[in-house]
């Protein structure tokens, strides 16, 4: 384990040893002409988990949901989406610049849409209103601390949307967190939308790589647009081999993050000078406000102990755990702020 606890992101870890064989022995076509063999053995995986007809290997998580915005809408269409929501405010404005949609951002609790709000904003398509086709929401929420939305929500929200003539897209870039700290499977979460994406290059630990899943007729017009947005990949199996063993042997781990993020939370409590409410900690996300300290001090005072961490405000750090964080990075990093709060 390394000497720099890096709780910044989840996207920090690296690929396993054993992915890294899988890498060097994977059998390799040419994707863009459809036929990597790893490449549809990982789609075919990702269908048969998340429940959905076929799936779609993506560079990035990013890509997914712009390539989900781009199938689902037309241009100048109205999105519904939580207010933190990553894909309104993290991916560079793509909804509108290359999309060309209308995101109507709404208020949450803890990242889950109120239903009935949904409804009232179903603006149809009309001489007046931009007409709404699709509704997002995402799984666990980031921006949120890694809230697990609970499903009956989802379902009464994904009801409003179709209700309304739209579809849902599910953001599911930590899907798999939201697995492991509930008792339903990725498909059973997946089921309360049209399309999900989740990623295997965050707490799964590949290098690279998302998939997105729909049904038959979704995605091969999905592959157009990843295609025209230069997402096609030649010998991607290199990647989809990763993505195989993190589906394969990385998810059953992810509940020990949840239990160091736990372990964090009711550390910071302890010390007294922070504020974080330990109660909302559903995964391996931990958001801590600094009280009068700047998050910024406490980031420059972390790198000079080999502590790498992330402000998400003037006055709040994110504290993400994951694969390359142990418990021994947890105690120095509760050292940390205990020295900095005397
Ligand atoms: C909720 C959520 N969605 C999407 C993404 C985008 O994933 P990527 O970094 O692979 O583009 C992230 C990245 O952190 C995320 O947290």
């Amino acid at each position: 384990m390394s000497s720099v606890a890096d709780f910044r992101s989840d996207t920090v870890t690296h690929p396993t040893p054993a992915m890294l064989d899988a890498m060097a022995r994977a059998p390799l076509g040419d994707d863009v002409l459809g036929h990597d063999p790893t490449t549809a053995e990982l789609e075919h995986e990702a269908a048969r988990l998340t429940g959905k007809e076929a799936a779609l290997f993506m560079p990035s998580g990013t890509m997914c949901n712009l390539v989900a915005l781009l199938t689902h809408t037309q241009p100048g269409d109205q999105v519904i989406v939580e207010q933190w929501a990553h894909t309104a405010c993290f991916e560079g404005g793509g909804a509108g610049m290359l999309a060309h949609v209308l995101l109507r951002t709404l208020p949450s609790d803890r990242g889950l849409l109120d239903a009935d709000l949904v409804a009232r904003w179903m603006l149809p398509r009309s001489e007046h209103t931009p007409g709404t086709s699709l509704v997002c929401v995402e799984q666990t929420h980031n921006f949120h601390g890694g809230a697990v939305m609970p499903r009956d929500g989802l379902r009464a929200i994904a009801d409003a949307a179709h209700e309304g003539g739209a579809r849902v897209h599910m953001d599911g870039a930590r899907l798999f967190n939201a697995v492991a700290a509930s008792e339903a499977s990725a498909a059973e979460h997946a089921v309360l939308a049209d399309t999900v994406s989740f990623c295997l290059s965050k707490g799964l630990c590949a290098p690279v790589g998302s998939l997105l899943c729909g049904d038959d007729e979704f995605v091969v017009r999905a592959r157009f647009h990843r295609k025209r947005l230069g997402g096609g990949m030649r010998q991607s199996g290199v990647l989809a081999a990763a993505g195989l063993v993190a589906l394969r042997e990385m998810t059953g781990r992810l509940g020990d993050d949840h239990e160091r993020a736990r372990r964090l939370a009711a550390g910071i409590v302890e010390i007294g000078a922070y504020d974080v409410d330990p109660g909302a900690v559903d995964t391996n996300i931990v958001f801590v406000g600094t009280r009068g300290m700047a998050a910024e001090a406490i980031v420059a005072a972390g790198a000079d102990s080999d502590i790498l961490l992330y402000a998400t405000g003037v006055h709040q750090i994110r504290f993400v755990t994951h694969h390359d964080v142990a418990d021994d990075h947890v105690e120095r990093l509760l050292d940390l702020l205990r020295r900095l709060a005397a």
